[in-house]
């Protein structure tokens, strides 16, 4: 890689950025489904005249369709290739948004989210993967950290663009808008090339190098990449086997479905997904509602930067200590805000001021860390088969937040559901104290060794003293989802 820069080897590399950067909009489309529908549902709700209950299933049905969409992407991913997944990923975009815009009643909404859903879950398991096999080492950090800040600025676009139709009314426009970067995302994909690891498990070695060559502009540098990918290829993904004949490997799975189930309880998706309705509990009007709406996504933009600045530095545990004692005050205090009732300009100021005191302390921790981790637990045959477990339990749980929010705040009020969510975070930080490893600065392989060797898992992270400097798990947040290959 320390080649000299060669005019080719400039042009291959400003080709790779561009890709990853094309690859790296599916983030973008994530985020835009999460935050699109919360500005939107107060509008449904007056058009269409249903109840909390069938809000809370048009919410929803988007997470069961990504849960399934997850599930097919690793069978898709591997048959049909990365880049075709990502297609019709984002063909199932375009066409859920529409659907959505022209919905006629609000069982056509539930239909139409769950397609859109279908879309999201194919390219949050996709998009990942594909980075992680085209971005050149030197960069592959930085690109899967892009990936992750996406989510969080397409969040804020759709917040803000539903701001902008909110003046109007029109929750059509709100959901349907999004298909226009979804058809410019499309065409983008047409451009990308396969992913040279998929062409070697296709046994397409010829075109896979030729790929490389035009992506590195360096055929010593292609060769060698060439080898490692035939090298990792010979270590079998056996996971269902590995599952049923290994405890140690059953706990690494436990570890991920734990950790995501962890990262939705916080309860994040709450105010992803109803924020509005949040704010008119604090007693705002429509507009204020929607452009405090649009500063919790510029807040949860904002500090994903501390998180990708510090988790290297300070390491995944201190951060998640912090973020989820944050968690909790935050939640705590507005839960005990709505408690004592919220009468002033002042009080509801507070009340705001710590809701989003709440998003940053998910946004600098327990947002990006949760995957990182996720990532870095599982052993190198099972890897496809663990994250793909924890990937789902997260649209899952992500459903059940979803699906329950509007019943809690009926059922035992406003207060009581913001201390369940602040209680779920003190817990976490016990579970976290308890059962998450500190991964900082040690070998995928060295976890690996110490899973397997029995140690608990709190401890699967500690450093051998014949192990290697520290390494690849010194990237940039985001290394995440991508280091499942
Ligand atoms: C979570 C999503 C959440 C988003 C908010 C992601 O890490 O998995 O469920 O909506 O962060 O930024």
């Amino acid at each position: 890689m320390n080649a000299v820069a060669t005019p080719s080897i400039r042009f291959a590399r400003t080709a790779a950025v561009f890709t990853c950067i094309l690859a790296a909009l599916a983030g973008l489309m994530f985020g835009l489904d999460i935050g699109v529908i919360s500005g939107a549902t107060p509008f449904i709700q007056k058009e269409f005249q249903v109840s909390d209950h069938t809000i809370e299933w048009i919410v929803s049905s988007m997470m069961l369709g990504a849960a399934i969409g997850a599930l097919g992407a690793s069978w898709m991913s591997a048959m049909l290739g990365r880049k075709r997944s990502l297609i019709l990923g984002a063909v199932l975009f375009v066409l859920g948004s529409l659907l959505c815009g022209g919905a006629a009643s609000a069982q056509m909404l539930v239909a139409a989210r769950f397609v859109l859903g279908l879309a999201i879950g194919i390219a949050t398991f996709t998009a990942p993967l594909y980075l992680a096999e085209v971005a050149p080492e030197r960069i592959r950090g930085a690109m899967i950290s892009l990936y992750q800040l996406m989510i969080t600025i397409g969040i804020l676009v759709a917040f803000l663009s539903d701001t902008a139709f909110s003046y109007t009314g029109n929750w059509r426009w709100m959901l349907g808008v999004i298909a226009i970067p979804g058809a410019l995302f499309l065409l983008g994909l047409l451009l990308l090339p396969d992913s040279p690891r998929w062409l070697m498990m296709r046994g397409r070695t010829q075109h896979a190098r030729e790929v490389l060559q035009r992506l590195r502009g360096d055929e010593a540098v292609a060769q060698r990449e060439l080898a490692d990918i035939a090298e990792q290829l010979s270590t079998p993904q056996r996971g269902w086997h590995l599952f049923l004949e290994n405890a140690n490997f059953r706990r690494s799975v436990g570890l991920g479905v734990l950790l995501q189930l962890m990262q939705q309880f916080t309860g994040m998706n709450v105010v992803m997904y109803y924020a509005p309705r949040i704010f008119q509990n604090m007693g705002y009007d429509q507009h204020a509602q929607l452009w405090f709406t649009a500063i919790v996504g510029l807040t949860n933009v904002l500090a994903t930067f501390i998180a990708i600045g510090l988790v290297d530095k300070l390491g995944r545990k201190p951060i998640l200590y912090v973020g989820f004692t944050v968690m909790a005050l935050g939640l705590g205090v507005v839960g005990t805000m709505m408690h004592n009732g919220i009468a002033t300009h002042a009080q509801q100021l507070f009340t705001v001021t710590m809701l989003l005191v709440f998003i940053v302390g998910f946004a600098m921790s327990a947002g990006p860390l949760i995957w990182t981790l996720c990532s870095e637990v599982q052993p190198l045959k099972g890897r496809d088969f663990g994250i793909g477990c924890s990937t789902f339990t997260n649209w899952i749980a992500n459903m059940i937040v979803g699906a329950t929010f509007l019943s809690l705040l009926n059922g035992i009020g406003n207060a009581a559901t913001f201390w369940l969510y602040g209680g779920l975070n003190l817990c976490f930080i016990a579970l976290t104290l308890w059962l998450v490893p500190e991964t900082k600065g040690v070998t995928l392989e060295q976890i690996e060794r110490n899973l397997m060797a029995g140690l608990p898992l709190r401890r699967i992270g500690t450093p051998s003293v014949a192990d290697p400097a520290p390494m690849t798990r010194d990237m940039p947040v985001g290394s995440l989802q991508g280091e499942r290959v």
